[in-house]
């Protein structure tokens, strides 16, 4: 079967096209799956530069097709089932259980650049009714941040004011999301041609976060007292001024490294708005279904700003890299 994997990490073309034996029949336990469709994140750049990560590692953690067999004792997929793939495979529900990646597919596990899987049932849920495999494979990662950010500790509710930065994969499920559940929704783009198209999606309120640096007391102002929550993507660079947006009381989900894993933050601003911020990882089997059960109920699509066939993962990864996507970068296998 056909398949990518990482041959070069941190090389500028690090992945390579390969033959990988077929893998067989599913033991107790196991799906066999047929893959069609995966995407890309942000962390998918991280495994190609990392030195550690193991040559022939089979990368991408987003992941969708479908079932063609299943082992002894699987009851929860049949064969002929649509599926998508699950980010944390042991964390069912509740309170989080990991704090590292070695159970993920794509990371501490070989990912979906390939044509065919089989691995624990657990990995795979059904998928939408109606999406198709490309549109279910971007919901492992950024569909399920996003929803588990806004309506699981997030706790929006009709009426609350957010803000999403930047206009990638995350921030526009989480648009969709918030305005489901009836919130304003505040968008922010290094590009005025994305923000047109954040506003046609239901943005509420764009701003350009280059030409308005000072974006957080923006949108404290704008908001007469600043916004509920802030999705915050970008990391030491943004929260300065995500803590500015944010109302007394208010909440930050931090969720992105896009400007770095480490700086400085102003502890007396948070001290003195009483904000809680927390650290959010994707989410939770239990979530993952509330998410897609809503998808079914409202008709929410991902936003795919273009897809790659498998054989062309490497340019993909330079296309996502560049920035000029808008939602999500699917990978056709
Ligand atoms: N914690 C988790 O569970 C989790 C899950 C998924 C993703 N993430 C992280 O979240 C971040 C976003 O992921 P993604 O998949 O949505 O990435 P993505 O699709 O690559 O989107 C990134 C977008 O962020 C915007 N951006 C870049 N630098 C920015 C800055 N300094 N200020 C504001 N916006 C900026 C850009 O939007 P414009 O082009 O519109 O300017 C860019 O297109 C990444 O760091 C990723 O690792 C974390």
């Amino acid at each position: 079967m056909r398949a990518v994997v990482v041959r070069r990490p941190g090389e500028k073309n690090p992945v390579e096209v390969v033959d990988l034996p077929d893998p067989g029949h599913p033991r107790p336990g196991e799906v066999r799956v047929r893959i069609h469709a995966s995407a890309l994140n942000y962390h998918d750049n991280i495994v190609m530069a990392d030195p550690d990560t193991a040559a022939d590692h089979v990368p991408l953690a987003d992941g969708a097709g479908v079932v063609e067999a299943v082992g002894d004792g699987v009851t929860h997929l049949s064969p002929g089932d649509s599926v998508v793939g699950r980010f944390f495979p042991t964390w069912q529900a509740g309170n989080p259980v990991v704090d590292h990646f070695g159970t993920t597919p794509g990371i501490g596990l070989p990912g979906y650049a390939r044509e065919i899987v089989v691995a624990q049932a657990a990995q795979f849920d059904r998928a939408p009714r109606g999406y198709s495999h490309a549109e279910s494979a971007t919901l492992t990662v950024a569909g399920l941040t996003a929803w588990s950010a806004l309506m699981g500790d997030g706790g929006i509710r009709p009426g609350d004011t957010v803000v999403l930065l930047g206009t990638g994969g995350v921030s526009m499920y989480a648009l969709q999301f918030a305005k489901l559940a009836g919130a304003t929704a505040i968008v922010t783009s290094s590009s005025d041609e994305k923000l047109e198209r954040a506003r046609a999606l239901g943005a509420d309120y764009v701003l350009n976060y280059r030409t308005v640096p000072e974006w957080g007391d923006h949108i404290h102002q704008w908001t007469g007292g600043g916004a509920d929550l802030v999705l915050e993507v970008g990391g030491p660079s943004t929260l300065p001024q995500s803590i500015r947006a944010v109302r007394i009381g208010g909440k930050i989900s931090m969720i992105g490294v896009l400007t770095g894993i480490s700086g400085e933050v102003p502890t007396g601003e948070i001290d003195m708005k009483q904000l809680r911020l927390r650290g959010v990882l994707v989410g939770h089997h239990q979530q993952q279904r509330e998410m897609i059960r809503a998808i079914e109920g409202s008709g929410i699509r991902p936003v795919i700003d273009r897809s790659f066939p498998l054989d062309e993962l490497g340019d993909a990864l330079r296309y996502f890299t560049s920035g000029s996507h808008f939602g999500k970068v699917v990978i056709d296998i």
